[in-house]
This record gives structure tokens, C-alpha cells and sequence, in this order.
């Protein structure tokens, strides 16, 4: 077993698996998929949910393997910690506890000896209060008017989730006729135009603008907070922000300081990390103000339901940790950097933009939890788009360039199925078509005999070889309900977990995002004293002070 301060990779069953991978590159998957008993095995079942996992570059042995791995990264452990509230998220000396935001009313789950589950209800249930009263017109704008658009500002894990949730809603039935009449868009990019993009159409009247940030200061948040405030201010008068503007943030005293009422700020705790905090007031607020609340409950339990399958259930045949060990195979020791996320769905177009936070800004690290650096790389490059769309666009790179592992995600039954009369299939049919054949002709690829007996001709043999053996796993979900989005959303929030505590770093921190954020600061000094002083660039290298002079010479902005 790995003492504290080990590497995972000074473990036996580290280097077993560094071993195994010779082993693994004299198969192909084209002979692996024709061993029933294997890809029986790499079945997992779950609440309505199926994942085959039988097109990945493992055999039984590989798993077996993976799963000692695991052990010796004290794995289940970790993962108890983890729901146990403690300071898991070392480098902020903080619990980690997205599960309680989901966890039903009568869990307990404890941070520092207190169980938070009573607290994260209250503001569920003052957000289904609020919600319900800004909906049913009880709770009107400065000239009387119902508020029926919500602007929601915010950034990263402020809006990452919560967008990806509101776009896979949005043509789910039920939540489409709750949504009836209503409007929400996402503020984010410090760039004017988003927030010109924004306001296109909105009339401060019938506007509200909830304010999302977990600290209160992030720049771009705040400044665009400031540039609604003032839209909405110089059409209503300094008195509406009162009933236009509306915060969620763990920082009530700024928000108060900001000129929002805390009676209208909606709180949460810093033992939720801003990209896993979709599930608190940040995504729960202004989704329950676009689709209402009893739609978002649903979204919870779903969350809720793969939260505790993820505690409970025995490691080989837990989903969240058999995907996670399989990206650290992938990774780790075949050496594929990057990760593809295909959902065979228009409504998850915004989940890989989602999980690219979630996974590189958990994942991308340098050292150990412990402070080592790391001989092996963490973390993967995570992209994607839905099917067909990425078909048209990325896959001839994923079919015959670069090896990349792909998660395709298919819906059984469509939010909005349409069948002409005549044609051979259903529209569903038709996407689900390609989530079906992808898989295997990523896995099988096409030889050159196949191509001769095809009567290809010689010289483009070479050009229409697909070598094949590229791994890949399906996620099959029943249908696309908010419960389902919930399931989904956990999968892989607990996946990337899973692999942090198996490369033994700190999931929790994003060091890495600080840096730029201060030589920001610079910047924007000089750009003041520039504008307003005529001071001259100091500070800068070569590079920087050529492209500041000439933005600063050449540039329209307005002056100060
Ligand atoms: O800059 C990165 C980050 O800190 C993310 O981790 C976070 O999700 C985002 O900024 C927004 O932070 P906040 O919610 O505090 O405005």
C-alpha cells in the first residue's frame, strides 16, 4: 500500500501495469470484441444507464489490473473521505462536498462536525420560494412589470454548468412548457460584445439579472455585474437594483457591499468548488427561474442517485471509478493525451465545454497532492462536440491521425422525435445510427486486403487504410429528462475524481489559473496610466511593450 507522501507510480502495481502495456500492444480490439465472455464483463448496469467499455484496449487482466491500482491508491478510502467532509481539498484546507447539494433532506453529511444538508435546504427551498414568486408574477420589476428574461453573469464554473444543464433542458417536453414565455442567457466573456449580445432585445424592465460568483471577485464578473447594474440603473433609476439584480455568491458581505440586498442573495459554501457547484445556487437559481423548481429537483436526484451508487457500490463495478481508472490506462500508460466527448445529442452540446473545466482544471497538475513533482503526466485534453456534427469536422484526425479515446453518449428515446413518412428511419434513428457504427469502425478500422478484394486501386490503398484499434466507450442513457442530466453530470464529475485520487493529486485547487490573473493586473495599470497620464510602457519585455504600443496607438477606446 502507498504511504502518504508515495508516488503512485513507485507502486508494484503501477509498474505491473506499466508491464501489462506490452502485453496489450500485440492485441488489436478487432480480436478483443470477438471475445464474448470480455465484453460481457465490461457491461455495467445502472439505474436505466449502460455503459460498454468493451472497446477499450483492455483485456479482464487489464481491469484486474486497474483495479490493484486502485488499491494501492487507497482508492475507496479516499473516496470515504471524500463524503466525510474531510479537508480533502488540502492546498485550501477544505472539505470537498458537491454531494451534499444533492443529497436528499434527511442525509447527513458533515463538514466540521456540522451537517450541511439542513443548510443547502434552506436555500433550496428559499430558491423555490423566490423562483415560484418571480414566475408567477408575484414579484415584479421597478414599473410593475412580470420579470420573464434572466440574464445570469458569471464565469467558469459559474457558468459553465449551468449553461450546459439550461441547453439540455431546453427541448426536454416538460421543462419546454415551463419555460414557456421565459428567457435565460448567460453572461460571461469580459468582452462588451457578450454583453451587447446580451441585452440584444432585453428591456431592463422585464429583466433580471442574477449575479453569479462564488468569491464576488472575479474581474470579469464584477465589471460586467457593474455594466448591467448601469443598464439598468439608467433606464429605471438607481432604486430598481432592489428588485432587478440578485446575487449567489459564499461572499454575502461584497455582495451586500455591491448594492444587492442580502435578502436576495442566495448562499453557498466554499466547501463546493466552483466547477463542481452547478448543483448548489449557482446552476439551481437561475435554472429554477427558467424551467421552476420541481424541474431542477429532478436534476438533483439524478445527481443524487449516482452520488450514492459512487459511495456504495464495490469498486469493479462502480462506473464513475471504472471510467476513471480506464482514462488513467489511457493516460498513463498508453500514452493518449487527449480525451473526446461525442454525445450522439444536440441538447449536450454544452457538456463537453462543461467537463473541459471540470476535468483540465482538476486534473491539469504538476506535483502530488503531497507537493512532489510528478514523473508521469496528469489530467488529458478534453474536447468535443455532438454527433453527427464532430463527424464532419474532427473525426478524420480521430479515425486515421492521433489515437484519441472517445466517450460517445447516446440517447435512447429523442426529447423531439420526428419520423417522415417514407423514410427509411426516424430522425433519431438516423443520429443513433452513426453513435452505433462509430465505434466499431474506430475499433475495427479497414485493412488493406479488405481494400484489394474491394477492387481500390493500388496507389489509394494507403489513403483509405484505417488501422483501427482505437478505443472508445458507450454511454447509453435512456432518455434526456433533467434526472438524466443529473446522472450524467455526476458520472463525470466523480470520474475525474476518481482520477486525481488514483494519480495521488489535489483535484480540488487550480493554482494554475492565478498567474495570468495578476500579470492581468499589470496590464491593466499601464493601460490607465497609458490613457489617462501618457506614461510610457515600463515593465514589460520586447514583445509585450511592441504589441501594447501598438494597441495603445492604433486603439479607439474611449478615453478616460
Ligand atoms: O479562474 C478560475 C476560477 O477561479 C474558477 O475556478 C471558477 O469557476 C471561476 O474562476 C469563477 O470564479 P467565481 O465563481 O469566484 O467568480
Amino acid at each position: 500500500m502507498a504511504s502518504s507522501t508515495a508516488l503512485i507510480s513507485d507502486t508494484e502495481a503501477w509498474k505491473d501495469l506499466k508491464g501489462h502495456v506490452e502485453d496489450i500492444k500485440k492485441t488489436h480490439l478487432r480480436d478483443l470484441v470477438t471475445d464474448a465472455n470480455r465484453c460481457q464483463s465490461m457491461m455495467m448496469e445502472f439505474d436505466g444507464l449502460l455503459l460498454d467499455y468493451s472497446r477499450q484496449r483492455a483485456t479482464v487482466e487489464t481491469v484486474d489490473k486497474l483495479l490493484n491500482l486502485a488499491k494501492a491508491a487507497q482508492l475507496t478510502e479516499k473516496i470515504s473521505r471524500m463524503f466525510n467532509g474531510e479537508h480533502i481539498n488540502s492546498t485550501e484546507n477544505r472539505s470537498v462536498l458537491h454531494v451534499a447539494l444533492r443529497a436528499p433532506k434527511d442525509a447527513v453529511i458533515k463538514a466540521d462536525g456540522k451537517n450541511v444538508v439542513p443548510e443547502v435546504w434552506n436555500v433550496l427551498d428559499k430558491i423555490k420560494e423566490f423562483s415560484e414568486k418571480i414566475r408567477s408574477g408575484s414579484w415584479v420589476g421597478a414599473t410593475g412589470k412580470p420579470l420573464k428574461d434572466v440574464i445570469a453573469i458569471g464565469i467558469g464554473g459559474s457558468f459553465l454548468g449551468p449553461l450546459f444543464v439550461h441547453t439540455a433542458l431546453q427541448t426536454d417536453p416538460e421543462a419546454l412548457e415551463s419555460a414557456k414565455g421565459r428567457q435565460l442567457r448567460f453572461l460571461a466573456n469580459i468582452d462588451p460584445v457578450d454583453v451587447a449580445r446580451n441585452i440584444n432585445g432585453l428591456n431592463p424592465e422585464t429583466t433580471l439579472v442574477v449575479v453569479v460568483s462564488k468569491t464576488f471577485t472575479t474581474a470579469e464578473t464584477m465589471l460586467n455585474a457593474r455594466t448591467l447594474r448601469e443598464w439598468i440603473t439608467a433606464a429605471l433609476g438607481a432604486s430598481a437594483v432592489a428588485k432587478h439584480m440578485v446575487a449567489v455568491s459564499t461572499n454575502l458581505a461584497l455582495v451586500e457591499k455591491f448594492g444587492i440586498d442580502p435578502n436576495n442573495a442566495f448562499a453557498f459554501w466554499d466547501w463546493v468548488g466552483g466547477r463542481y457547484s452547478v448543483c448548489s445556487a449557482v446552476g439551481v437559481l437561475p435554472l429554477s427561474l427558467q424551467y421552476g423548481f420541481s424541474v431542477v429537483e429532478k436534476f438533483l436526484k439524478g445527481a443524487s442517485s449516482i452520488d450514492q451508487h459512487f459511495q456504495s457500490t464495490p469498486i469493479e463495478k462502480n462506473i464513475p471509478v471504472l471510467l476513471g481508472l480506464l482514462s488513467v490506462w489511457n493516460v498513463s500508460f498508453l500514452g493518449y493525451p487527449a480525451r473526446a466527448i461525442l454525445p450522439y445529442s444536440q441538447a449536450l452540446e454544452k457538456f463537453a465545454p462543461h467537463i473541459q473545466q471540470v476535468s483540465m482544471e482538476s486534473n491539469g497538475k504538476g506535483v502530488s497532492i503531497d507537493g512532489l513533482p510528478l514523473p508521469f503526466e496528469t489530467g488529458e485534453i478534453d474536447f468535443g462536440e455532438p454527433g453527427t456534427n464532430g463527424q464532419h469536422s474532427f473525426y478524420q484526425l480521430i479515425h486515421q491521425g492521433r489515437v484519441i479515446p472517445c466517450d460517445f453518449i447516446g440517447i435512447v428515446k429523442s426529447q423531439q422525435p420526428v419520423y417522415l413518412k417514407g423514410e427509411v428511419v426516424s430522425n433519431h434513428d438516423e443520429l443513433m445510427s452513426n453513435f452505433f457504427a462509430q465505434p466499431d469502425a474506430l475499433a475495427y478500422g479497414k485493412t488493406p486486403e479488405q481494400l484489394q478484394k474491394e477492387n481500390v486501386s493500388e496507389n489509394l490503398i494507403p489513403h483509405k487504410t484505417f488501422s483501427g484499434n482505437r478505443p472508445s466507450l458507450s454511454l447509453l442513457l435512456p432518455e434526456l429528462t433533467a434526472y438524466n442530466v443529473g446522472q450524467l453530470l455526476a458520472i463525470y464529475e466523480h470520474r475525474v475524481a476518481v482520477q486525481g485520487f488514483v494519480w495521488g493529486i489535489n483535484s480540488f485547487d487550480q493554482w494554475g489559473v492565478e498567474l495570468g490573473k495578476v500579470l492581468a493586473t499589470h496590464v491593466r495599470k499601464q493601460l490607465h496610466s497609458s490613457r489617462t497620464q501618457g506614461t510610457t510602457l515600463e515593465g514589460f519585455n520586447y514583445s509585450t511593450t511592441t504589441l501594447l504600443k501598438r494597441y495603445l496607438e492604433t486603439s479607439s477606446e474611449p478615453q478616460m
